[in-house]
């Protein structure tokens, strides 16, 4: 469906050709002055150097054209030379109409992606480390951005790309070893069946990952031997991988219930070690094509080029003695996502701090031609989730904040407040509060730029005042019971896509405001695929929520006395609803029935 801007730019460019100027002056956007006008141009002021004309004169020339026009209400030239423009409401109201009418739901979005794959790797827990606060935003923005695209009609697929493969497991390994020797895992001459399932729990499994860290750190001799067990486990040592895959059930089998929890879910369950068997093969493309060469023992690829003003260190693909390292990984995986899945985008969720490396690893690839040239490759580098101290949040006593329990922290406390002054059950409670605390956890951080830092605060991101998700949740919750209301009453609530669905012209500023925020879906949807920016849709329906609740004040929607006008109130509701509801979906969560 055409877009609202552009069939008023259509008119205004249409009255500047008529007044003898290039059509393409006409562009309108919407206003920088709401409270002046809707929409504006300034194309006035740019033809002026061409025609030599003061730019209040063609500006006034143009309006002139608007008069009597079937979109445009009026077209007010202003000094020193702009267009004012606001539209009329029975137009307004029309295009209300087709998008509710759009048979794919989707209210006038085309299908941009169609037939077109995306692969979004997010997630990226490490196998042998629990889940911290680190891991929030890359599951919380990278299913956005996964949802985001299919409403845009693209075939988006997750990849959790976990990190199962590195120093990490070499550490778990070594240590289990020091601890418990006398398993068959460790026996080089063990011939036997190993144990079925692994000799720790999940929970061991979460000191045993810091202890070995920390020891690594002071102790060389013990670094030295958890690189050689993660170089045994890579050439494939019978017992290593017996013991690391059971480690890794563990792991996965904790991550999934982590995720879940979150309402974060993944196509695919990949790790660093699947591509493990195409390494070979692409170290050799690499050095036949003449891609990589050696340097000091390692295999790299430069990737420096003149325009740099930055440092850009080669990227290593493998390592002087031998063991492929992260960079080996990720190479492999692009080459294989290409040749198995063929996306026209791949996008990365990380902390920024590894800007460098995915240019490093997206210039390698690109160089050496294991991704096609006219596939995206994108880094999302997100900021960091401080506490109100404004420094990396933290748990009580200082640690690092596991995700479970910064989960649960914004449980209780939404818990909490839905008790507050109110007579509710508690089980009742306890399923609002899930649902709420998802939208608090979520909105909190995807209504912040992705690359900022922002700070983690229960109370606000609580609240059903201000900009948070429990405010949007309340509104919604607010529409349907206005609805259900109105059914008791014996009217209809349409159900979407509707062709019977009357707007009518808005009768108040309020009821304009809101409409037109209506209409501004599409633009953002689309802006926020091609910015892969989940934040635009929070800031979005902010302002719609706030133009609804205008609204809502300012009318009286079940008590009015007009039919057609009270069919055309309910038509409003709904559709903002709809809206609403669809855009929540995307940002990955929902709403609850009664607040
Ligand atoms: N496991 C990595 C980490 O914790 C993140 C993985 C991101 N994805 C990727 N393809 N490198 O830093």
């Amino acid at each position: 469906m055409e877009k609202l801007i552009d069939l008023i730019s259509k008119e205004v460019k249409e009255a500047f050709e008529k007044a003898g100027y290039e059509s393409s002056y006409g562009t309108v956007t919407v206003s920088n002055r709401p409270d002046l006008c809707e929409y504006q141009c300034n194309g006035a002021m740019a033809v002026a150097k061409q025609y030599h004309k003061a730019p209040i004169q063609i500006a006034s020339e143009v309006a002139d054209n608007l008069n009597d026009n079937a979109v445009i209400d009026s077209a007010q030239a202003v000094n020193p030379g702009f267009l004012n423009i606001n539209i009329r409401g029975g137009f307004l109201a029309g295009y209300l109409k087709d998008m509710s009418q759009c048979a794919d739901g989707r209210f006038g979005l085309d299908d941009i992606g169609r037939g077109r794959k995306v692969v979004v790797d997010y997630g990226g827990p490490n196998a042998a480390k629990a889940l911290h606060v680190g891991h929030l935003r890359s599951a919380v923005i990278g299913e956005a951005v996964k949802r985001i695209f299919n409403y845009a009609g693209y075939d988006a697929i997750g990849d959790i790309h976990m990190g199962d493969w590195g120093l990490q497991m070499g550490l778990v390994i070594t240590e289990l070893k020091e601890r418990f020797p006398d398993l068959p895992y460790f026996a080089d001459s063990f011939e036997g069946e190993y144990p079925k399932e692994a000799p720790i729990t999940i929970e061991e499994l979460g000191e045993i990952y810091p202890t070995a860290a920390g020891k690594a750190k002071v102790d060389p001799a013990y670094k030295d031997k958890a690189m050689e067990a993660t170089l045994k486990l890579q050439n494939g040592q019978r017992g290593y991988r017996a013991l690391w895959k059971q480690i890794m059930d563990i792991s996965v089998a904790n991550m999934k219930k982590i995720y879940d929890s979150l309402d974060v879910h993944f196509e695919l369950w990949k790790g660093e070690s699947d591509v493990q068997d195409i390494i070979p093969g692409m170290v050799s493309y690499l050095k036949d094509g003449g891609y990589a060469h050696m340097s000091e023992g390692a295999l790299v690829i430069d990737v420096k080029e003149d325009t740099d003003t930055k440092e850009m260190p080669p990227c290593i693909v493998i390592k002087s003695d031998g063991a492929s390292l992260y960079n080996t990984t990720d190479l492999a995986t692009i080459m294989e996502r290409t040749e198995k899945i063929d996306p026209v985008c791949m996008v990365y969720l990380t902390d920024k701090r590894q800007d460098l490396y995915f240019e490093q690893v997206f210039r390698a690839s690109r160089k050496s031609k294991l991704v096609k040239p006219d596939t995206e490759l994108v880094h999302i580098g997100f900021g960091t989730v401080n506490g109100k101290d404004g420094k990396p949040f933290k748990t009580r006593d200082g640690g690092v904040m596991p995700l479970e329990m910064l989960i649960k922290d914004i449980n209780d406390r939404m818990y909490e407040r839905i008790l507050e002054n109110r007579d509710i059950d508690p089980d009742e409670a306890k399923s609002i509060s899930n649902t709420v605390s998802l939208a608090a956890i979520k909105y909190g951080d995807l209504s912040n730029q992705a690359s900022k830092d922002y700070i983690f605060d229960v109370d606000k991101f609580t609240s059903s005042e201000g900009n948070t998700g429990p405010y949007i949740l309340y509104t919604m919750v607010r529409i349907r019971s206005i609805l259900a209301k109105y059914t008791e009453q014996g009217g209809s609530v349409p159900v979407l896509p509707s062709s019977d669905m009357e707007f009518i012209a808005p009768k108040s500023a309020s009821q304009k405001a809101l409409m037109l925020a209506l209409s501004g879906f599409a633009p953002v949807i689309e802006g926020a695929c091609a910015e892969v920016a989940p934040h635009r849709i929070c800031a979005y329906i902010y302002s719609l929520a706030n133009a609804f609740n205008g609204f809502y004040h300012d009318t009286k929607i079940l008590a009015c006395e007009d039919d057609k006008e009270k069919s055309g109130y309910i038509a409003i509701l709904v559709l903002t609803l709809k809206i609403l509801e669809a855009c929540i979906k995307m940002l990955g969560f929902d709403a609850p029935s009664r607040m």
